[in-house]
């Protein structure tokens, strides 16, 4: 019988393979200590699936054959276990894996004969598997929607080298930052230099959950942290979080602009309940609207002196917290754009004179962010770009202009997720 763990991980590779699904962020809730071993055979097998795919193709009697995808998900479990995790035993991975394959759901029972030979000779030269494996082209492991994201994070230009060397970057397991919102930062957190207030977990340190709980402070990517550092002097009194949940951009505005009036939508029943609560644990006054942004806008005469739109996204510049990304279907980019496109329409409209917009996405595709920005420079001449980010973020050329008006940290100089973000002040 396969343990829950290995049982929880062909799962969400099903998910992910099967229904080109997102890993969800509370999936492995229920494992206790073996979460652990889950986290890192499911972060394996993601990153490393074409790969491990490409290692077994030969090896079939007829390698042009498809295989189905239960074969798949059950020898990549089995062989990272053996190239990459020394703590589990021969036996536990293969048994383990030859169980699974028996299972109608989650292997392929005519194939658990396949999984069985292909594993147990794998085990026996397990000392060469990882060098094996790691000598197949890294690039199998991508696909072309991460190909494109790589080169959109680099661009206008790439010297050679530097797709790989981001690339390999986004293979190591992410390391989670934090904003410390009072009080002391915990043991284990230590200060980001460039960044006050920031704070990242020192190696072998536990997750800080007590002081988390405690409304201490808040996970929050350094990319986030750098995007909302900055620097404007005029007057803040009425501020809209346009896309707010889960509410890590309201609580740092908020602490940023006390005494103004923050009103928060979000059009998501369940995060727009999350929202509140968790801006209540930490004490922060908004008023949280469950509402389309575009639409509540549309139907509202408020307008206000700061509008943040931390608009929904592809996520391309989170590939290396869901390594699952680069194998989502990715259909949903025309229908993204163009509700940014909407969003940003209905919130430039609300923008009071000497009023500021900042416009922000987890992404790094242009269309998502650059486009958008081009397209206000033209539509707009009311907007004007607003430098209010240090250059030395940027990576903007001379095409984009002032670089201090777009947000984008350079990805081989800067550890935090990938982000855009521009901004504009009315005239
Ligand atoms: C990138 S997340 C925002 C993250 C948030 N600003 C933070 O820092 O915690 C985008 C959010 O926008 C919400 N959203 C998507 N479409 C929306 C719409 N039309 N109106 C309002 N919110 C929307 C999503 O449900 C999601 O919670």
């Amino acid at each position: 019988m396969p343990t829950p763990a290995r049982i929880h991980v062909a799962h969400a590779l099903h998910e992910v393979f099967g229904e080109g699904g997102r890993v969800p962020d509370i999936w492995d809730r229920d494992l206790g200590e073996d979460a652990q071993l889950a986290q890192a055979l499911l972060g394996l097998c993601l990153r490393r699936w074409g790969r491990l795919q490409a290692w077994v193709k030969p090896k079939l009697k007829d390698p042009d054959r498809g295989v189905p995808l239960g074969t798949r998900v059950t020898l990549a479990m089995g062989l990272a276990q053996l190239a990459w995790l020394p703590g589990v035993s021969d036996h536990a991975a293969v048994n383990e894996s030859v169980d699974l394959s028996a299972d109608r759901d989650l292997g392929f029972p005519p194939h658990k004969g396949l999984v069985n030979a292909l594993l147990r000779r794998a085990a026996k030269n397990r000392a060469d598997l990882a060098d094996e494996l790691d000598a197949l082209p890294p690039a199998l492991d991508r696909g072309p929607a991460a190909e494109r994201a790589l080169k959109a994070a680099l661009a206008p230009h790439h010297a050679e080298g530097e797709i790989e060397a981001l690339w390999a970057r986004l293979q190591q397991p992410p390391r989670p930052d934090f904003r410390l919102l009072k009080g002391e930062a915990p043991e284990g957190l230590v200060p980001v230099a460039e960044l006050p207030g920031c704070l990242c977990l020192v190696d072998g340190a536990p997750f800080p959950r007590p002081w988390l709980e405690s409304a201490g402070g808040l996970v929050q990517d350094r990319s986030s942290q750098a995007l909302l550092a900055y620097t404007w002097t005029r007057p803040v009194v009425r501020i809209l979080d346009a896309c707010a949940a889960p509410g890590g951009k309201t609580t740092t505005l908020a602490l940023r602009h006390p005494g103004a009036v923050i009103t928060a939508l979000e059009v998501n029943p369940r995060r727009a309940a999350r929202l509140r609560q968790t801006l209540q644990q930490r004490g922060i006054e908004a008023r949280v609207i469950q509402a389309d942004a575009a639409e509540w806008l549309e139907g509202n005469e408020a307008t206000f002196d700061l509008i943040l739109l931390d608009a929904p996204c592809s996520g391309s510049g989170t590939l290396q917290k869901h390594p699952e990304w680069p194998w989502l279907k990715h259909d949903d980019l025309p229908r993204l754009t163009g509700l940014q496109r909407r969003l940003l329409t209905a919130a430039t409209e609300r923008l009071d004179p000497g009023g500021l917009l900042i416009y922000a996405v987890c992404s790094w595709l242009p269309e998502e962010c650059g486009s958008h920005r081009e397209w206000l420079g033209q539509a707009r001449p009311d907007l004007r770009p607003a430098g209010v980010w240090p250059a030395s973020l940027g990576t903007a050329s001379d095409a984009e202009g002032d670089s201090t008006a777009f947000f984008r940290p350079h990805p081989l100089r800067w550890e935090g997720e990938g982000f855009q973000a521009f901004a504009m002040v009315r005239t």
